[in-house]
């Protein structure tokens, strides 16, 4: 079958995490002979599990009538009852029910569906919709709005401009580049931000909502990790906190990280109405909507006690679980600055050994010699390069075990 597929989707790789996952399988066997099992600290998923209220809702509601049956892409009315609940909770943000909430089957489903709906597809590069993705930043991004034949233009996060980078020379250095403005459809921020775990202040969000306003470009906020946080100080708000942010913004939730259900597959988009509303009649078409026993369940779990509970008692893990990491790179030798550890996700970002000039090669080697996977930096953008992710959402043991084999391996900084 010739040209069956279009260009955009014949260029795109396998997603990182698949990949890594591929290959820790090819070489398993060999390293559980070295006596290296490999430990993931590749994927941003929970390994704990969920919570107990949660589950037990689950099998309660598996035997109701009519549960198995489909349900609607929007969500049932109890399950956006609920978000609108959460949302007030969480934030004193006031959402309607009807038009300004819908249900995903998780956020990336959402993602791609929003960014394809908005995206005219192109095939010259100076013709293509425009999306601004932060970079480095959630490697979906950029493979979503190319597989929509869009374009993906970085915006960077830097130490320099402290992660929240001044949108208006962004928009300069875009026109430098020979692009049209009018072709910017909507700018994704990140905060929390998966791989750094920077988040960003109020008034860096309040700018970038003038921004938006300003040109007229969608703001789609991306708030996967707004329930994984260690300190109050530093406690993630929505961008629809601020007046008249939802004439120009929808926000993504999920509610795989905070209740570690990420094969449930459930999330919601909030905000503008007619965005949520046009969103949601395309999706029509695809899904129908969430098995309804895992809406009703979840819509107990986000307003409850219980749930409450659970995201307080997994931050702490979190902490101890980046003192348990921090102690160990510090001494492998790594430049750790304990003022500027991230506050917020489960992430730790750090910079390849001296001796390697590319993120791949040094975790490639890792993985190779000492069954460790992690993610190299420039698969979350051009920005990423000469860094590394680690996610520490395994057992203590296991992230011990780690530092104890960089150690006998020879691994330092
Ligand atoms: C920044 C960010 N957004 C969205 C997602 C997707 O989450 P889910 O589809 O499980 O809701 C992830 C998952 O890692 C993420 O890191």
């Amino acid at each position: 079958m010739k040209n069956l597929f279009n260009e955009d989707v014949m260029a795109i790789d396998t997603y990182i995490m698949v990949k890594l996952k591929e290959k820790t399988a090819q070489l398993a066997d060999a390293l559980e002979k070295k006596n290296r099992r490999p430990i993931s600290l590749s994927m941003g998923a929970p390994t704990s599990n969920p919570p107990a209220v949660l589950i037990d809702k689950l099998k309660e509601f598996l035997t109701e009538d009519n549960i198995h049956t489909y349900s609607v892409t929007r969500g049932e009315p109890y399950f956006r009852q609920a978000v609108a609940q959460r949302m007030k909770n969480h934030f004193g943000v006031e959402l309607d029910v009807n038009s300004e909430i819908c249900s995903l089957l998780g956020s990336k489903d959402g993602l791609a569906n929003l960014i394809r709906f908005i995206i005219t597809p192109h095939h010259e590069d100076k013709q293509k919709d425009i999306i601004l993705i932060p970079d480095p930043g959630y490697a979906s991004y950029g493979q979503m709005i190319q597989c929509s034949g869009g374009k993906a233009y970085p915006v960077p996060l830097t130490k320099e401009n402290n992660y929240q980078p001044d949108m208006e020379s962004v928009l300069a250095k875009l026109l430098e580049d020979g692009y049209d403005r009018s072709k910017i459809k909507a700018l994704i921020i990140n905060y929390p931000n998966n791989p750094l775990g920077v988040s960003a202040s109020r008034e860096y969000v309040k700018s970038i909502i003038d921004f938006c306003k300003k040109y007229d470009i969608l703001l789609i906020s991306d708030a996967a990790y707004c329930d994984i946080y260690f300190d109050e100080k530093e406690k993630p708000f929505s961008v629809l906190e601020f007046a008249g942010a939802k004439d120009i913004a929808v926000e993504f939730f999920s509610l795989s990280k905070p209740y570690a259900i990420t094969g449930w597959r459930l999330g919601w988009l909030c905000g503008n109405s007619e965005v949520v509303g046009r969103f949601a009649k395309g999706k029509s078409t695809i899904d129908n909507g969430i098995f309804k026993a895992l809406q009703k369940a979840c819509a107990y779990i986000l307003n409850s006690p219980e749930g409450e509970d659970y995201i307080y008692q997994g931050n702490l893990d979190y902490k101890r679980k980046q003192a348990i990491m921090v102690k160990g790179f510090k001494e492998l030798g790594w430049p750790i600055d304990e003022n500027s550890l991230p506050h917020t996700t489960f992430y730790l970002w750090l910079p390849v050994p001296r001796k390697y000039n590319s993120s791949f090669k040094f975790c490639e080697d890792l993985l190779e010699k000492s069954g460790i996977v992690i993610v190299p930096g420039d698969a979350f953008g051009e920005y990423g390069q000469g860094y590394f992710r680690v996610s520490i959402v395994c057992s203590d043991e296991q992230l011990q075990e780690v530092i104890d084999r960089m150690k006998a391996d020879g691994f330092k900084y």
